[in-house]
């Protein structure tokens, strides 16, 4: 089982293999653009586990396998008998048995490793408590798409250190690039939760508007993520100040772009002028998780497509 290519954090891939995922990307969407059939995954059966909510994660793989000519499974915990204390180890065995690739959107990092761990087929991390690798993918492509290589390029993240936020730190690592956070105190980044290298490409700053200062790109997240909601009056207080406005926005570079990887709550993290206007790159993100998840599936089922 240990020769099983899975992604469950984004330094499980090269930046090789990135730019590899990044030119499959573009060709693959070029097809689906055109109307071009392309069902490289006929017959293989992509299963979906969702321990939490999702709009895009969901969509975008069901729809991506099918495009690709495949077929996609949903199960959720109320449903199905992960939520009655079936064993991750004993569901990862039989429902790699039953598939070709599996999903999930989790909890804890542990319990996406435990399945892996048992499981005969390719797994994917759709989001847990530590990581959303796809949704990085995606963003990355996207910058690459709007503005060119993002190696050299400074990444301001404001707000909460959390799961996406600790991707985009590793992604600074393996791609080369920097990521200026800024956190209220108390929610800093924690580099080993991160999983990080500690290869320096990621600077703390108090002020949100010292992060945001000449920044090639600025995004942020909910100020409560899925799994948090207990924290939820406390964290409104104490991320009062770190809402990306247009006064932030001003002093990124004037080609900057923004990004939020969505559902967004405007008037808390964004303003809805940030977000609703010319510098935002939501709704191309949100698409490009299709694109980026077929060149995902693809890989881990075929290996390299020489074209
Ligand atoms: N960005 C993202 O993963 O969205 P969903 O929670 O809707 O899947
Ligand atoms: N940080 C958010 C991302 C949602 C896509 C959460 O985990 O809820």
């Amino acid at each position: 089982m240990s020769t099983v290519k899975h992604f469950l954090q984004f330094k499980d891939f090269t930046r090789e293999e990135f730019d590899y995922l990044f030119e499959r990307t573009r060709w693959i969407k070029e097809q689906f653009k055109a109307y071009q059939r392309y069902w490289p995954l006929a017959d293989r059966t992509l299963v979906m586990i969702f321990e939490k909510a999702s709009t895009r994660t969901r969509l975008s793989f069901e729809a991506g396998m099918q495009q690709l000519g495949g077929s996609a499974i949903y199960l959720n915990t109320r449903d199905s008998q992960l939520g009655r204390g079936e064993p991750v180890e004993d569901a990862a065995q039989v429902i790699s048995r039953m598939s070709d690739i599996v999903m999930i959107r989790t909890f804890e990092q542990d319990i996406i490793e435990r399945f892996a761990a048992n499981s005969r087929v390719p797994l994917i991390n759709g989001l847990t408590n530590e990581y959303h690798p796809c949704q990085i993918m995606a963003d990355i492509y996207t910058f690459i798409e709007q503005r060119g290589p993002i190696q050299g390029k400074t990444v301001a993240w404001i707000g909460d250190s959390n799961n996406v936020c600790n991707t985009w730190l590793q992604a600074a690592e393996v791609l080369d690039f920097n990521v200026h956070v800024s956190t209220p105190p108390g929610y800093e980044v924690e580099a080993e939760r991160a999983g990080l290298y500690g290869t320096g490409h990621f600077e703390q700053f108090a002020d949100p508007m010292e992060a945001a200062r000449g920044a090639d790109l600025v995004t942020t997240d909910v100020w409560t993520s899925m799994g948090f909601e207990a924290e939820n009056e406390e964290r409104m207080r104490d991320f009062a100040d770190w809402q990306v406005d247009a006064d932030m926005m001003r002093v990124a570079r004037p080609e900057a772009v923004f990004m939020h990887c969505l559902p967004a709550h405007r008037g808390e993290e964004v303003s809805a002028e940030v977000i609703d206007g010319p510098q935002s790159v939501v709704w191309d993100e949100a698409e490009n998780r299709l694109h980026v998840q077929k060149a995902l599936m693809e890989y881990l089922l075929l290996g390299r497509i020489n074209v």
